[in-house]
């Protein structure tokens, strides 16, 4: 029988990333990556833990996956990532896993691979405080090879109340950034157009060495560097700790993506310290000025909760009132679920209603819906430089890809995917530019 693996990526971009490094390996220990599950020999879940209904939304997929192993004996079922680092042994316990390997212990996988296969669970969930994967080079998943996602540094040191990503991903370490330029020379040599640079809070990379320091303002001008033909985004960025020198050098390279993400969580100061970010509204606020004056037309999104922990509706309005103000392209928007271990399921309790998240929730959509729908319509007229990505899925003919400023443009046109073309925005919904490209 062949080695096949088939494997699904939950959560983050970051996740994506680290299931091309796990093919990396089982590739080098002779097994060969496939597209549907009914031919897998092993079948993998790159796992998120973030909120309960990530969670809830992977143990369904482990009961598919046991059917699989039921009518096919000798498959075997593997977990990873952040569900694996949270619940261990209990993923055994269910009978329905045979593998279970955390974020740090990837380069084990064949060992536990070939264990679980004697009928021996395989299982390894310590974190380091070294793992980098810097040497290994991700086999990339997406077909059409325009954009790579290059993981600059892994696991959180913030520690935010709420999240249970420092305790699933680890203590922060940033790679070696010879390995970070090196890996964005192949991509681009090998046809990509487009990197993104990717950590938790890609702000605080820092790499030190015998004299050397690099940090993150640094890291993205030596990235941006490669070629002025290789557009590079970064992703995620904290408030507290973006600088001004890092505003500077996106401004200094036309091929740095003029967007930021920048989570706020909530527009309260109450919430904001509860939650343990370290910035208050004020500092927030200040540092959208430093954007967009620094980097004007800067694209900004964001990540906003609602109903954390004893939120009140005056709590809920300022964070209205905050997304008001600032008027983010889009949002990402979560009602808070309370996830075991972390500081406020220990110290808080979990006191807003069900129903008033979800009302609350709702009023923050339909703000942004308001705000995006302006944002777009705002770029009416505007000529932008888009890296086509490939089809459109609407619109016969037609291609899509991101301005510069991460706004999803479709138009009519017979260039090829990974070609840049100019075009003009002559009408908008809240999520896309509709474009005509320019002769
Ligand atoms: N710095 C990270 C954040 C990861 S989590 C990054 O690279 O994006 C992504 C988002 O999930 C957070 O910004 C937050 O808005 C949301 N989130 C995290 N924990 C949550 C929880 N317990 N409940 C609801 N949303 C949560
Ligand atoms: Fe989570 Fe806060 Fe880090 S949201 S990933 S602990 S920056």
């Amino acid at each position: 029988m062949k080695n096949l693996v088939y494997i699904e990526t939950y959560g983050c971009q970051m996740n994506v990333n680290d299931s091309e490094v796990v093919l990396s390996i089982l590739k080098k220990h002779g097994w060969e990556h496939c597209c549907e599950l009914e031919d897998a020999t092993l079948i993998l879940a790159n796992t998120c833990s973030i909120r309960d209904n990530a969670e809830q939304r992977i143990w369904g997929r482990i009961e598919q996956f046991y059917l699989q192993k039921k009518k096919r004996p000798g498959v075997l079922v593997g977990i990873l990532g952040c569900m694996a680092e949270r619940l261990k042994e209990n993923l055994l316990d269910s009978g329905k896993v045979d593998i279970v390997a955390g974020p740090d212990s990837y380069r084990r996988l064949p060992e536990l691979i070939a264990a679980a296969s004697d009928g021996h669970p395989g299982i390894d969930t310590v974190l380091s405080r070294e793992e980098t994967y810097a040497d290994i080079t991700p086999v990339r998943l997406d077909e059409s090879g325009v954009s790579a996602f290059i993981s600059i540094m892994r696991g959180c040191n913030k520690v935010c109340s709420y999240c249970v990503v420092p305790y699933t991903r680890g203590v922060e370490r940033s790679r070696e950034p010879g390995t970070i330029v090196r890996e964005a020379c192949r991509l681009f040599e090998s046809g990509v157009k487009e990197v993104t640079l990717l950590g938790q809070n890609v702000d605080s990379y820092l790499w030190k060495s015998e004299g050397e320091s690099v940090n993150f303002a640094a890291l993205l001008e030596r990235v941006a560097q490669v070629s002025p033909l290789l557009r590079v985004r970064f992703s995620t960025s904290y408030p507290s700790d973006i600088s001004d020198e890092l505003l500077e050098v996106m401004a200094r390279y036309d091929n740095i993506c003029k967007h930021i993400h920048l989570p706020v969580q909530s527009g309260s100061d109450r919430m904001l310290e509860k939650m343990r970010r370290k910035y208050d509204r004020s500092w927030y606020l200040e540092r959208v000025k430093a954007i967009r004056e620094k980097v004007p037309g800067c694209g900004l999104t964001t990540d906003v909760i609602a109903g954390f922990c004893s939120e009140t509706e005056e709590d809920h309005r300022d964070t209205l009132s905050l997304m008001e103000e600032v008027g983010y392209d889009s949002a990402f928007m979560f009602q808070y679920s309370e996830r075991p271990g972390t500081l406020a399921a220990r110290n808080y309790p979990d006191d807003v209603p069900p129903e008033v998240k979800t009302r609350r929730l709702n009023e923050i959509i339909d703000l942004q819906m308001r705000k995006s729908r302006e944002r777009y319509a705002a770029q009416i007229g505007s000529e932008q430089t888009v890296l086509i990505e490939g089809p459109a899925k609407k619109g016969e003919g037609k291609v899509c890809g991101r301005s510069s400023n991460y706004m999803m443009c479709v138009f009519a046109s017979d260039k090829k995917a990974g070609t840049y073309v100019r075009v003009r925005v002559v009408d908008a919904t809240p999520a896309t530019l509709i474009c005509e490209e320019i002769q």
